[in-house]
């Protein structure tokens, strides 16, 4: 397919972009679970390179609190190799370690141990005083969901985490949860309340790393700082929508944690619905996190909730061929890595378009992208019905993931005598254009966290939407013993999600 390269104003985007933020406040950061994997493979890396890019406040300090973490030395040491392995860039710039590391302490302890909770609450008054942190509180809980109670608890009993009612009370105290945020609606609001009891809504981050993607921005930036879309960007003129979120690793080692949540609770009730949102919401009155919240808000309720005897025809169930084999998984699990299914948005924009969503580990490739498939023609200009039967209509891609970027694909006259009609993709190229490598999602979010900027975090009333919507799938796949179809590693997926679309005249965008 021919590629036309589109020119772009590169100067322009330092306008976009200006809009002035804080600088992010003196904090000390308390990470619970600073020895597990998400700590070691992306919020200790995130940090590093925030000391390297001096992004990070000058007074500033990392309290790793663990049961196995040890004396500070140990952590340094351990945190240094880790580094080694999971930093973005390597080799390690030494200069930038020691400054990091001079900033870094551990506290040992169990989640549900009030004793150790003292102990943090003085190594928190002495960081104050060595590093000018002046009270602020940033509480990171990298642990299963299931540890966040107990922390919750012990936080509010020994008096280190107070709710604010205003937003701009100092010091402040701030917690960042991760996903799964609990296994179902119910579950969710249990833990829901669980913080109620001890922090207001302003003080609750709760984390989805795709928000911090640079380009899962751009979608908003895309729709709405370009006058030419917003009227095509409805039913009338898209036929339908594909959000692929395909990786071509497996659970890489993760199988226990993954048994517990298959791919529904993993990356499609989170970070998938999430994309979905940004791409179909209403334009928000200003982008404050209020408004854009409300209007991601407002899509996620209007999604169809599928009734459990509805759920057969709009999912596909998938399992990569040799997932038993995984450490931490049993010979006969059902958990799936892979699901397809059609959705719809009830609204006034969306009704009647079909959203094909696809998400899936062990897959041909590592591609996350939203595609809008515009309506055909309306009437053959170009010789005979065959001819304008093989001119395809637009399609317009947002590629999150990698080679970041967006292309439209339309028909152009071939070269030459005849009317022959061909498709050309223009394509515009994220590292082309700007020269430069997006920075990593946890980066950008812990900087807004020290902001107090919420706008790229999930509110209370969009994680529940997400759960109403997927907890109907999961029951219905759990309790009806829905297939479950295996695919070859580094496959498109099981042909059942071909069947799914091809019902009605549609096909996937191939993993490539
Ligand atoms: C995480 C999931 O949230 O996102 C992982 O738990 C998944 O299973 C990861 O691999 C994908 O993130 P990214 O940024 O590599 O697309």
């Amino acid at each position: 397919m021919p590629n036309s390269r589109v020119q772009v104003q590169t100067e322009l985007a330092p306008r976009l972009t200006s809009r002035p933020q804080r600088e992010p406040d003196a904090c000390a950061l308390i990470l619970f679970g600073i020895t597990g994997d998400l700590a070691r493979r992306k919020i200790v890396p995130a940090l590093y390179h925030l000391v390297a890019s001096n992004a990070l406040p000058e007074n500033f300090a990392l309290v790793g609190f663990s049961r196995s973490v040890g004396e500070d030395s140990a952590l340094r040491q351990r945190l240094r190799e880790e580094l080694e392995q999971h930093s973005r860039t390597t080799p390690i710039d030494e200069a930038v370690w020691e400054r990091f590391a001079s900033c870094i302490y551990a506290v040992p302890g169990a989640a549900d141990d009030l004793v150790a909770y003292a102990r943090l609450s003085k190594k928190l008054d002495e960081v104050a005083i060595q590093h000018g942190t002046q009270g602020n509180h940033l509480f990171y809980f990298a642990t299963p969901s299931s540890a966040f109670p107990a922390i919750l608890t012990q936080l509010k009993k020994s008096e280190l985490i107070t709710p604010r009612r205003k937003a701009d009370t100092r010091p402040w105290s701030r917690v960042i949860i991760e996903k799964p945020l609990g296994q179902d609606l119910a579950s969710f609001q249990d833990l829901t309340a669980v913080t109620r009891g001890v922090l207001e809504e302003h003080q609750v981050y709760r984390i989805d790393h795709y928000l911090g993607k640079e380009t899962v921005q751009n979608i908003l930036v895309f729709r709405f700082g370009n006058a030419i879309f917003e009227p095509l960007w409805n039913r009338n003129h898209i036929d339908h929508v594909q959000i692929t979120m395909a990786e071509a690793i497996g659970v890489e080692g993760r199988g226990s944690f993954y048994e517990e949540t298959g791919v529904v609770r993993d990356v499609v009730q989170n970070h998938l619905l999430q994309v979905l949102a940004l791409c179909t919401m209403e334009p928000p009155v200003d982008f404050g996190p209020y408004e854009i919240r409300n209007m991601k808000s407002q899509v996620l309720r209007s999604l169809r909730r599928l009734h459990p005897g509805e759920v057969s025809d709009h999912v596909v169930w998938g399992q990569y061929a040799d997932y038993h084999e995984e450490p931490g998984v049993t010979g006969d699990s059902r958990t799936p890595t892979y699901l397809a299914m059609r959705a719809y948005i009830d609204n006034w924009r969306w009704n009647g378009v079909p959203f094909y969503l696809r998400a899936g580990k062990g897959l041909a490739n590592r591609v996350t992208e939203v595609s809008f498939h515009f309506r055909s023609i309306p009437t053959c200009l170009f010789g005979d019905e065959a001819t304008c039967q093989m001119i395809p209509p637009n399609v317009l891609k947002l590629r999150i993931q990698p080679n970041e970027g967006i292309s439209l694909h339309v028909a152009s006259k071939v070269p030459g005598e005849g009317q022959g009609v061909g498709g050309v993709t223009m394509d515009f190229s994220y590292a082309e254009a700007f020269a430069k490598t997006p920075p990593e999602a946890y980066e950008r979010l812990l900087l807004d966290c020290m902001r107090g900027d919420a706008t790229l975090f999930a509110r209370v009333d969009e994680v529940e939407f997400s759960w109403e919507f997927v907890d109907p799938l999961l029951a219905a796949y759990e309790a009806e013993q829905l297939p479950l179809s295996v695919y070859e590693r580094g496959a498109q997926g099981p042909p059942e999600a071909d069947e799914l679309l091809s019902r009605s005249g549609h096909q996937w965008v191939p993993i490539a």
